[in-house]
């Protein structure tokens, strides 16, 4: 098995590394390509020190046979066809080919088997925020069928990239010393911050980011299910939290959803009021289930329950589930 990590130095690319070691994923060969900026750089992988490749329009991916690419949307529609030109799997992270007909969506709790069915070869991870909440939304999903969602999102730093996290190190930095704060990467000021704006504005008000969750929710889903989302960066470095109100079919009570969540593939339930234990994203970065708790029923729905969730959305939320994307195909026999 010989794998490919497209975007190595990068915040998920890095992560990449961390979860192929962590699951001891079969692999006999490890290649690592990015952009003039890292090519040269060395990483150590199972010990061994591998250099970054530039990432060329040439034969560097003939023998690969998956390939895991966190470059940019733009970076992935550039070299698609160099990538599988030669028959690797393309398990890309950016929103590329998301709702592509015939580009899968996945998220391994939920449909794995539409990873089987992809003419490009090309199989899409969906947004983190996204891909976080439908974790949870299955179980509840197996319960009643799901008509509506709220969700308000609270995102970390880290989700805009690796110089990011390190701009808002830098900003808390610069305010504590008076200094005058460097702002790049957000529009504004995100230390001692909120900013209510993630990517950017579409015609209906929502941002891109809030169109996604809608989006590509019903995808995965499989499912008419309506979602109105409200993101926000907030100042935390790493994992999502999410607050969702669903609407479902029958009520469901807050002890069968704690019960669904108990058992809920890839979740832990995380739900206890009196000892004041909840998820919070400060002590489940890298952490690889998403957590649930403050489980109640919504006051202002007769069919309504609302809920948080936490998860680490380099994680989760990017590198691990498409590695479990892999692991799915290597199971069913599916990949080399
Ligand atoms: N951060 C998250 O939480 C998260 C979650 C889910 C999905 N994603 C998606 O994953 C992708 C990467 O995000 P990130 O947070 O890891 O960003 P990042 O930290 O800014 O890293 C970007 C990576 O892309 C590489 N790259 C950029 N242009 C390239 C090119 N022309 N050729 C080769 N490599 C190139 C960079 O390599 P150089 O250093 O060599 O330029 C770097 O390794 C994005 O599409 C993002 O939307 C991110």
């Amino acid at each position: 098995m010989k794998v490919a990590i497209v975007g190595a130095s990068g915040a998920v690319g890095q992560e990449f590394l961390r979860v192929l070691d962590e699951r001891n994923f079969p692999l006999d060969e490890l290649v690592l390509f990015g952009s003039s900026r890292s090519a040269g750089r060395k990483y150590t992988f199972r010990g061994k020190q591998i250099e970054v490749k530039l990432l060329q329009h040439n034969d560097d991916f003939k023998g690969v046979d998956i390939a895991f690419t966190s470059a940019g949307a733009g970076t992935t529609k550039e070299f698609c066809e160099t990538i599988t030109k030669h028959g690797a799997v393309l398990i890309d992270n950016s929103s590329a080919y998301r709702m592509d007909a015939d580009v899968p969506l996945v998220v391994p709790e939920v449909n794995p088997e539409d990873a089987l069915n992809r003419p490009r070869n090309v199989i899409a991870n969906p947004n983190c925020t996204t891909i976080q909440m439908v974790v949870a939304l299955k179980a509840i999903e197996n319960l009643s069928h799901i008509k509506r969602v709220h969700v308000a999102t609270y995102q970390a730093a880290s989700g805009a990239g690796a110089a990011a996290m390190d701009e808002l190190y830098e900003q808390y930095r610069q305010v504590l010393a008076n200094e005058p704060v460097t702002v790049e990467k957000f529009a504004y000021q995100l230390a001692f911050n909120l900013i209510p704006q993630i990517d950017v504005f579409t015609d209906n008000g929502y941002t891109k980011e809030e169109m996604k969750m809608f989006n590509e929710t019903r995808k995965i889903m499989h499912s008419d299910i309506q979602v109105s989302a409200m993101c926000v960066r907030v100042p935390a470095l790493r994992s999502h939290s999410e607050s969702i109100w669903v609407e479902t079919e029958r009520p469901i009570s807050p002890e069968e959803a704690r019960e669904a969540f108990a058992k809920g593939e890839g979740l832990v339930l995380m739900d206890n009021p009196e000892k004041k234990e909840y998820p919070m994203p400060l002590f489940l970065a890298g952490k690889d289930p998403v957590y649930v708790g403050r489980i109640r029923k919504d006051l202002a729905n007769e069919n309504g329950l609302t809920f948080w969730i936490v998860g680490d959305q380099i994680k989760k939320g990017a590198a691990l589930n498409a590695v479990q994307i892999a692991e799915y195909l290597i199971k069913v026999g599916n990949v080399k």
